[in-house]
């Protein structure tokens, strides 16, 4: 996915935009450019593949002081990975950039061609500039991007900047775009990504597919937005910007990760607020709405254990059938969508190819799709039927801790919308108790962080590591193993506790840990597994009720409290399992917030 940043305003405008795009290389890309207006007045562009520290170092001899400028970061599709194919494109008074693929770009090149116009690069992207171009003899510039994009095919987001009048201009379809002003700032700006203008904008703006968005410093108002024949148009979103970033604060923490997992109290409390006393209430009365015959759940790494324990609460709740699978499996295999059947997809992003490519799959079969998101206006977002935000902020660590709970609790509030206690005030009050309680309890384990630090240092360089967990906590296993992984780089596994004497067990020995969790559902049988590890000489870490049994087998032991949590108890072992793999990530000296090989939102297939 390419990465969108323009602005203008009063002065800054390329370092404002440097950071936008910087906030985006999570989204992976091969190189990145700006064009900005100069002090002569005059549209100046510079791009170089590679990194954005590569854009840097070439503008580092550059006067960027400027009012407007635009920026982005190229994801190749058309052309090879060259300066001359980087983004933005010009042409005398203008320049663009774009995300998407314009798929009649060879007609629209060889037409273009006929009449003498010419190519600095082999986009797609390109060509819509030049397009722009040719209809310009007969249209002012406003006109001329509307009648060109009505002759575009495809999915596709254009940022213009013209040097004639400091203006941008931006357009999409099906392609993610954000607008936003600052008021006291006097600036506008305008990204394929919200996370992109936290800071820039008190305002955001979500325009609706083929809306001409105009940003000018002329307009007092900054933005102004035209339908397809050029009127005034309302076809937009408009919301505060609530989500809160700056680079450099972790508060007290000494990573992201470790805010993120702090915060999770606060977010359980919020989202329950959200959804029963503010804005969300219309979310969830829309969605209850949904009579599925059969869930199709499908996400990616910690959205897909995410959407096991959601499977759990809408088996278990709303005793409507699941299937699951994972985002990279559902579309090869041929999925059987009936009539009936709603998509259900999971993502913090909402960027994540295959989960996309999942939710194109049950939206070409004319089956709903809802989604569990985080990003409002992201991909997935604006492709389902259905949204419910997760609401967990941004997520800086690539480890994902806090989308995890805000997923399952945000599923959680799917099945009360779907059951048959929906509107209820006595049963909504009971979920609402029991959300408080998750987040009390969370408190706890946080309060408890010295002990699970100590375990952490014993047991961090360790040969490998078993997470098992039965029923509702299996899920949980597969998560707890992934975060170790994904952190600490050792190697985990997370199995049904029942499973191990099928083979794995096999493995056992005095170096190897077994990270025990154990729910009072199901206790006996658990702790019954964790003695045939223990007798095979497996590190035992209990993490569990006040049992003396499991207390006695485990090498190190960690109580919790599960009175009143119910179902919700495997979003509270879990933070267990983060804290765990946070130190022991910590104490093996990884990069947490950003581990080698990862990227926060995966955009390839
Ligand atoms: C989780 O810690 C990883 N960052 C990764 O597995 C992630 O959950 C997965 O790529 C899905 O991302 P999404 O939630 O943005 O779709």
């Amino acid at each position: 996915m390419c990465g969108i940043v323009g602005h203008l305003g009063p002065s800054q405008s390329v370092e404002i935009v440097l950071e936008g795009l910087r906030r985006l290389e999570y989204r992976g890309y091969d190189s990145a450019g700006v064009t900005f207006l100069n002090q002569s007045g005059k549209l100046e562009t510079h791009k170089k593949t590679g990194k954005i520290v590569n854009l840097e170092k070439a503008l580092s001899s550059v006067n960027t002081d400027s009012m407007v400028s635009i920026g982005h970061t190229r994801w190749a599709t058309h052309g090879g990975v060259t300066d001359f194919n980087s983004h933005p494109h010009s042409h005398e008074h203008l320049s663009m950039v774009h995300n998407g693929i314009i798929e009649n770009a060879d007609s629209l090149r060889d037409t273009l061609q006929g009449k003498g116009f010419s190519f600095k690069s082999e986009t797609d992207s390109e060509v819509f500039l030049m397009l722009v171009f040719s209809l310009l003899e007969k249209m002012p510039l406003k006109e001329a991007i509307l009648k060109g994009f009505s002759q575009v095919e495809g999915n596709s987001a254009f940022v213009f900047i013209n040097e004639k009048t400091r203006e941008i201009f931006a357009i999409k379809r099906a392609a993610p775009l954000v607008c936003g002003t600052h008021h006291t700032k006097s600036q506008a700006v305008v990204s394929s990504d919200p996370y992109a203008l936290i800071g820039a904008a008190d305002r955001i703006y979500f325009p609706g597919d083929e809306v001409l968005c105009h940003l000018s410093p002329a307009n007092k108002d900054l933005i102004s937005f035209y339908d397809s024949e050029g009127n005034p148009s309302e076809n937009y979103k408009s919301q505060k910007q609530e989500m809160e970033y700056d680079p450099s604060d972790k508060g007290d923490f000494e990573h992201y990760m470790l805010k993120e997992i702090y915060e999770q109290p606060g977010l359980v409390r919020s989202l329950c607020q959200f959804y029963f006393d503010g804005d969300g209430k219309k979310f969830l009365e829309k969605v209850s709405s949904l009579r599925p015959n059969r869930f199709h759940i499908s996400a990616c790494g910690t959205a897909f254990y995410a959407g096991l324990l959601v499977r759990d609460f809408i088996e278990g709740i709303n005793r409507i059938p699941c299937v699951y699978e994972l985002g990279s499996e559902f579309r090869y295999r041929n999925p059987i969508l009936k009539e009936g059947d709603v998509g259900l997809f999971i993502s913090q992003s909402g960027e994540t190819a295959d989960t996309l490519a999942s939710q194109g799959e049950c939206k070409s079969s004319s089956i709903q799709t809802v989604s569990l998101v985080n990003v409002e206006g992201s991909s997935l977002y604006r492709e389902c039927d259905y949204n419910l935000l997760i609401r967990a902020g941004v997520e800086i660590g690539v480890a994902s801790t806090k989308a995890f709970t805000q997923m399952g609790l945000t599923g959680r509030l799917l099945a009360h919308a779907l059951g048959e206690h929906y509107g209820d005030a006595h049963h909504e009050k009971k979920l609402i108790d029991k959300f408080s309680l998750l987040a009390e309890r969370i408190d706890e384990v946080l309060a408890n962080v010295e002990d699970i630090k100590k375990i952490a240092e014993e047991i961090y360089n360790k040969k490998g590591y078993f997470f098992t967990g039965r029923g509702i906590y299996y899920p949980i296993a597969l998560e707890g193993a992934l975060k170790l992984k994904e952190i600490a780089y050792v190697h985990a596994e997370g199995y049904a506790a029942g499973e191990l004497k099928h083979g794995p067990i096999a493995l056992i020995d005095e170096e190897m840990v077994n990270i025990a969790i154990v729910g009072p559902e199901l206790k006996d049988k658990t702790i019954s597994n964790i003695q045939e590890i223990k007798a095979r000489k497996g590190i035992i870490v209990g993490i569990g009720p006040n049992d003396n049994s499991l207390k006695k087998i485990s090498d190190y032991f960690l109580e919790l409290n599960f009175e009143g949590l119910d179902e919700l108890s495997p979003l509270y072992v879990n933070v267990v399992n983060q804290l765990l793999s946070y130190y022991m990530a910590k104490f093996k000296g990884t990069d947490i917030d950003k581990p080698r090989n990862l990227a926060k939102s995966v955009t390839v297939e």
